[in-house]
This record gives C-alpha cells, sequence and structure tokens, in this order.
C-alpha cells in the first residue's frame, strides 16, 4: 500500500463532521488501506466530540490541512463549501475526496480538477454507493447482453423534503440542494455508469410555494428560505442514443411510480436505489415477464460510504484511474446544471464535458486487494 503511514496506509484527515460523516466513521474500520488521522470542523466543540468518539486528534482546519501526516483529506463540509475545501487541500499537497455535488458549479470545479492535475494529486468524489453490489450487478447484467440493447431508462425519485428529517437542511434549498443536486448524483452517476455520458439534455423544472420549515433539532420551526427548484423534470440523450427520463422533486407526499428502471431490447431492469449500497436487482424478459430477483454479479460486497475512497487509494498505488473520479462528478454536475438551464430557458442543452464510464468492480473485488 502507498499511503505516507508506516503501515502503508493512506492517512485520512476528515473536514466537515456532520450527520454524514457517522456513516463514513461506520465505514472506515473495515477499509485497511484507510486510517483516520483527525478532524475538523467550523464547529470545533462538534469537532471535538467526534473526535472523542473516533479516539482521533481535533484540530482546526488549518491544521488539519497543514499537517503533514495527513495524505488525504475526506471533504464532509456543506456543498458551498466543498470547491473552497478541495482547492485548498490540494494547495497542501493532499488528494482529496468529496461529498456530493463536487461543486456549486461547474466554473467553480474547473480549477479544482486543474489543480489536482498540475500536481499530480487525486480528486474522488461522491456518490460511491454506484460501487455497491446494486448498481454493479445491474451494469454487468447491461454489459452481458442479457437484456438486449439498452434503449431508454426512467427515474423517479421523490421525497416530501428533506427538512422533515435532516437537523439542519436550510443548505438543502441553497444552489448545490434541491432535489437535482442533493439526489441527482445517485440516479446520474448511475446512468453515466450503465449507458455513457450524456450528449444532450432538455428539461422543465418548478417549484411550489409550499412553506418549508425545520422538523427536527435544535432549529424546529425556523423557516427556510427557498432558493432552488423543488421539482425537476428531464430528459437526457446519452452518447450511444440511449434515452434516459428523469424527475427529481422535493414536492411529492407519497407515490408507486417505479425509482429506477432500465428498458433493454430483451427486458426490464429494476434497478435497486442507488443512495444504497447492496439491495437485490429484478429483471422481467421477453421470455419470462415475471420478476425474478438476479444474483450478485458485480460490486464491492458489503460496502458502506468510504468505498470510493479506499478504491482511490488503491488506483493511487496501483497507479490506474479510480472509478468515483473527479471527471465522472465534473459530467454530472455539468448535466446537473444544463438540466436547470434547460428547463429555466425551455430550450435543449448540449454539454461541453464527457467521460468514459469507469471501470466495472467485479464480483468479489475488495478495495484492498485488486
Ligand atoms: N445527510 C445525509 O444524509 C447525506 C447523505 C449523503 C450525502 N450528503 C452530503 O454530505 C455533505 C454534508 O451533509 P451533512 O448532511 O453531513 O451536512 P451537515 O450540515 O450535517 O454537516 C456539515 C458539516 O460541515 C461543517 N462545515 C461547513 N462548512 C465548513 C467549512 N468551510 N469548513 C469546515 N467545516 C465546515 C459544518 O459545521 C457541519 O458540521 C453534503 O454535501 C451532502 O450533500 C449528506
Amino acid at each position: 500500500m502507498g499511503g505516507t503511514l508506516s503501515n502503508g496506509r493512506l492517512a485520512v484527515g476528515v473536514i466537515g463532521v456532520g450527520n454524514i460523516s457517522q456513516q463514513y466513521f461506520a465505514e472506515l474500520p473495515a477499509l485497511p488501506n484507510l486510517e483516520l488521522i483527525a478532524v475538523a470542523d467550523l464547529d470545533v466543540e462538534r469537532a471535538a466530540a467526534v473526535a472523542r468518539e473516533q479516539g482521533v486528534e481535533s484540530l482546526t482546519v488549518d491544521a488539519l490541512l497543514a499537517d503533514p501526516r495527513i495524505d488525504v483529506v475526506l471533504n464532509l463540509t456543506i456543498p458551498a463549501a466543498h470547491t473552497e475545501i478541495a482547492l485548498r487541500a490540494l494547495d497542501a499537497g493532499k488528494h482529496v475526496y468529496g461529498e456530493k455535488p463536487l461543486a456549486l458549479t461547474t466554473a467553480d470545479a474547473a480549477p479544482v480538477l486543474a489543480r489536482a492535475a498540475e500536481r499530480g494529486l487525486r480528486v474522488g468524489s461522491a456518490p460511491d454507493t454506484v460501487l455497491g453490489t446494486g448498481i454493479q450487478t445491474a451494469r454487468a447484467l447491461l454489459d452481458g447482453g442479457r437484456m438486449g440493447s439498452p434503449v431508454a431508462a426512467a427515474v423517479a425519485w421523490s421525497a416530501p423534503g428533506h427538512e422533515l428529517w435532516h437537523p439542519a437542511p436550510a443548505f438543502y434549498y441553497q444552489p448545490g440542494g434541491g432535489p437535482l443536486f442533493d439526489m441527482g448524483p445517485y440516479y446520474l452517476t448511475s446512468l453515466v455508469t450503465f449507458f455513457g455520458a450524456v450528449v444532450r439534455v432538455s428539461a422543465a423544472v418548478t417549484r411550489s410555494t409550499r412553506p418549508r420549515t425545520v422538523a427536527t433539532g435544535l432549529h424546529a420551526g425556523t423557516d427556510i428560505p427557498v432558493d432552488v427548484d423543488t421539482h425537476v423534470t428531464a430528459i437526457l440523450e446519452h452518447a450511444g442514443g440511449v434515452l434516459s427520463t428523469v424527475t427529481v422533486s422535493f414536492e411529492v407526499w407519497e407515490t408507486r411510480v417505479p425509482l429506477f428502471e432500465v428498458y433493454g431490447t430483451e427486458g426490464t431492469i429494476a434497478v435497486p436505489d442507488p443512495n444504497r449500497f447492496s439491495d437485490s436487482v429484478a429483471v422481467a424478459t421477453s421470455t419470462d415477464r415475471t420478476w425474478r430477483d438476479v444474483p450478485v454479479g458485480g460490486g464491492y460486497p458489503d460496502a458502506g460510504r468510504g468505498v470510493g475512497l479506499a478504491d482511490m487509494a488503491r488506483a493511487i498505488d496501483t497507479r490506474r484511474p479510480h472509478r468515483a473520479s473527479g471527471e465522472l462528478a465534473f459530467h454530472v454536475l455539468e448535466i446537473m446544471e444544463s438540466v436547470i438551464q434547460a428547463g429555466r430557458a425551455h430550450e435543449v442543452v448540449s454539454l461541453a464535458s464527457t467521460v468514459a464510464r469507469p471501470e466495472p468492480v467485479p464480483w468479489g473485488a475488495h478495495p484492498d486487494s485488486w
């Protein structure tokens, strides 16, 4: 293993220890090529409490970035802080892996990728859920030709709004949030994994006047300003001709619409929730039109959040591209930006960026061993 620690592991410093950080802390001990060294947060008391729980040091953000022991910054701050922290980490000579979205805009994200390239450092980005057995099994079915040729996919993710459960939900209603920038990365990264880059999008967007109020935690009862579209519906044209229809919404109390399906000339795949790692995949085919679960056919087994960073650590070691890459997240960010632009201007938007499909994760692979 190629990290700077004497055991060869990559030394990880986490910046931003809010809601999602707990899922990473639960998973990191199971990832043998990573070692948590220190945490930091604008909220120093929160950082100190988390550091005690995890048995590591609590540092200021400046001190963590300056710490020569740390190889990679795991950036779990809110979307508006992603670019600043990523650039500062790269300037300090550290790799960076961050939560989604990569940045608020492609204009913000481009210097992050450029700086990493100049310095020979890696940028990785969530979602890594797509490296789990759910999405990778669906991909293996497609790549193996079991569904014939892919024709189209349909996504319909909806919820009433994250203010019902998140204790600090204001960022979900600011640029970088909304149902598209928040949940879109799971679906769009899956769609690019399945069918390759998107070349054109059309869309319509709207938002209701329903007031949004924090429902839980210290700020319960606080009104939330809404500065994003809360219902987004889009058509994506992939380079190979596959069409994906994508609706994401914070406006729906209940629904029975399927979450995610892929349609091929020989059958349909019921794709499991791409915000989860290991749910099972079902198919119905032209010769057997009954839904049947399929055996796992790919993906890191029993994975959790952080597996994309472990994959990146391994890729640094073996000098190959990592899967949850900055380039993939950049393309997904451009899809989201283009969808909003298309919806607001009532026009078809062509994308400037492209990206290759990430390498599949063969069944049985472990991020530490291949
Ligand atoms: N909450 C979830 O279920 C969830 C799931 C998947 C992904 N995410 C993503 O994870 C990221 C964080 O979400 P969250 O729910 O944990 O948010 P959160 O508000 O609970 O936590 C964010 C933390 O980052 C800190 N922070 C903000 N700006 C900072 C800065 N400049 N420097 C240092 N610390 C800073 C905040 O003080 C806070 O402790 C977001 O990008 C979100 O999209 C969240």
